[in-house]
C-alpha cells in the first residue's frame, strides 16, 4: 500500500508577502502534498481566496468561517490540526507571532495555533524595526521554547523602502525546511556531515579553464538529503549553477588546490565526508597573467602538473570514527577500477558511476550506481539524483550504526 500524502496546514497572514502565497502552495502540490489553507482577515486584502482555492483545489478557510453557523460546526481549528502533518505559517505577521506565543484563540488561525499539535514552522516577515523590537524578540524567544521552528528572514529591500532584515524567503528556500519538517528519518542528527560538488576550474589564463561537465547535482542532492535527515551540513562547492540550498554552510571554491584546502578544514570536524565533486587531475603550471594570444602561431602546448588528490589526502588524515566516501567517475572497467579506488585512497564507501551511461553521471537529473562498501555486498541503484542520495545515506548510515 502506498504511504498516503503528506498534509499541510497553510496559515497565510496579513503582510505583503501574502503576495507569494500561491507560488509557494502551488509547489507543494506539484509535490503531491494535500494542502488546507487558513487565510485571516488581513491576509485576505493582499491575496485571493480564489487563487489558493484554484491551487489547492480545496475550500479556503477564511474568518468568517470561525464559529458561523454555516461552516462552524466543522470546528475547523480542531479539525483541520487533526488532520495536518505540519503547520506552516508563511508570512507570519507580528501579530500571528503574538497569538501564537500568548495564545490568543479569538481568530481561526490563533485557535488553530492553540489547538496545534503537529510541528509548527514560522516564517516571519514585517519591517526590521519591528522584527527587532522587544515584543518580537520575546515572542520568538517563547515559541522557540516550546519547539516552534522559526526561519529567519531574507535581508533586503522591503516593502515600506527600508532596507534591512524582514523579507519572506522564497518559495524554494521555505520549500527546503518543509521538506526537511516532512523528514520522518533523522538518522544523521547530531552529525557533522561535509560534502563536495560541483566541477573546479584551473584557469590557464584570466580567460580560460580546464574543467569537466559536472553540475553539481549529485553532490548538491546528497547535501540537502543529510540536511533532512538531521545533519549540520558543509557543502563545499565547486562552480555551480545551482541554488544554493537553505540551512547548509556552503563554501564556494574555484580550483582543486581551493577545493583542497576547504575540506582539510572541515574534515577536522565532520563526521561524515562525501566526495562527490569532479576535481581536476591537473592544472597549468604557470597560469598566464595575460590573455594568451594566438600570436601566428598553429599549435600552443600547455604544460600541466599535478593537483593533489584530495580524497587520498583525506583518506591518510582519517581520523578514528570518521566516514570517508568517495565516487568513482568511470569510461571502464568501473567496478574494478572503483575497488582500486577505494583501497588506495583508504575510502569507507565507493558510489562508482559509469558516466557514459545513458541517464547517469554528469549533468543529467538521473544516475545509474553502484555503490561498494567495506564489508558489505555491491548494491546497485538507478533513479533521480535525489533518490540515489537517499539510498547512497541508507548505506552511510548502516556504516555509520555499525561503527
Ligand atoms: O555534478 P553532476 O553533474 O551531478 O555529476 C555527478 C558526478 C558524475 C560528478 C559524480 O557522480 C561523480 O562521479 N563524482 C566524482 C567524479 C570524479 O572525480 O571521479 P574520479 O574517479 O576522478 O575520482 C575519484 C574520487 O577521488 C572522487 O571522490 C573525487 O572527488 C576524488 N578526487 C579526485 C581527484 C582529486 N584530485 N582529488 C579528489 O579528491
Amino acid at each position: 500500500m502506498s504511504p498516503r500524502p503528506r498534509r499541510i496546514l497553510f496559515g497565510v497572514s496579513g503582510g505583503i508577502a501574502a503576495y507569494k502565497a500561491p507560488d509557494i502552495l502551488h509547489g507543494w502540490v506539484k509535490l503531491g502534498f494535500e494542502v488546507e489553507t487558513v487565510l485571516t482577515e488581513a491576509a485576505e486584502q493582499f491575496v485571493s481566496p480564489l487563487a489558493l482555492s484554484t491551487l489547492s483545489k480545496r475550500r479556503i478557510w477564511r474568518e468568517r468561517d470561525f464559529l458561523s453557523a454555516e461552516y462552524g460546526w466543522q470546528i475547523p481549528h480542531i479539525s483541520l490540526t487533526d488532520w495536518a502533518d505540519l503547520f506552516v505559517i508563511a508570512p507570519c505577521t507580528a501579530n500571528v507571532l503574538r497569538a501564537a506565543a500568548q495564545g490568543d484563540g479569538s481568530t481561526l488561525l490563533g485557535a488553530a495555533l492553540l489547538a496545534n499539535t503537529k510541528p509548527l514552522l514560522l516564517f516571519p516577515a514585517m519591517n526590521s524595526k519591528m522584527l527587532a523590537s522587544g515584543p518580537v524578540r520575546e515572542n520568538i524567544r517563547i515559541l522557540e521554547e516550546r519547539g516552534a521552528e522559526i526561519v529567519d528572514p531574507d535581508s533586503g529591500l522591503l516593502a515600506c523602502g527600508y532596507e534591512g532584515k524582514g523579507r519572506m524567503p522564497s518559495a524554494a528556500v521555505i520549500n527546503d525546511y518543509v521538506l526537511r519538517a516532512l523528514c520522518d528519518k533523522k538518522d544523521f542528527a547530531g552529525m557533522r556531515v561535509a560534502v563536495t560538488a560541483g566541477p573546479t576550474h584551473e584557469y590557464i589564463d584570466p580567460v580560460r579553464f580546464i574543467s569537466n561537465p559536472s553540475s553539481g547535482k549529485m553532490g548538491y542532492a546528497i547535501a540537502e538529503e543529510a540536511w533532512r535527515r538531521g545533519a549540520e551540513v558543509t557543502l563545499i562547492t565547486g562552480p555551480s549553477a545551482l541554488r544554493r540550498p537553505a540551512g547548509l554552510e556552503v563554501v564556494e571554491v574555484v580550483s582543486a588546490q581551493d577545493m583542497y584546502q576547504a575540506c582539510m578544514k572541515s574534515a577536522e570536524t565532520a563526521d561524515v565526508i562525501v566526495k562527490a565533486a569532479a576535481v581536476g587531475d591537473y592544472r597549468a603550471a604557470e597560469r598566464s597573467e595575460q590573455k594568451i594570444k594566438r600570436g601566428g602561431k598553429d599549435t600552443l602546448t600547455l604544460e600541466l602538473v599535478q593537483n593533489p588528490d584530495i580524497a587520498a589526502e583525506l583518506g591518510r588524515r582519517k581520523r578514528p570514527g570518521q566516514l570517508l566516501i568517495g565516487f568513482a567517475a568511470e569510461t571502464q572497467n568501473v567496478l574494478e577500477n572503483a575497488q582500486k579506488k577505494m583501497s588506495e585512497k583508504n575510502l569507507d564507501m565507493i558510489v562508482s558511476n559509469d558516466v557514459l551511461a545513458p541517464g547517469a553521471g554528469f549533468a543529467v537529473d538521473t544516475n545509474a550506481i553502484t555503490i561498494m562498501a567495506r564489508g558489505a555486498e555491491p548494491l546497485r541503484f538507478s533513479g533521480t539524483k535525489e533518490e540515489s542520495a537517499a539510498v547512497i545515506l541508507d548505506s552511510v548510515s548502516a556504516l555509520a550504526a555499525g561503527r
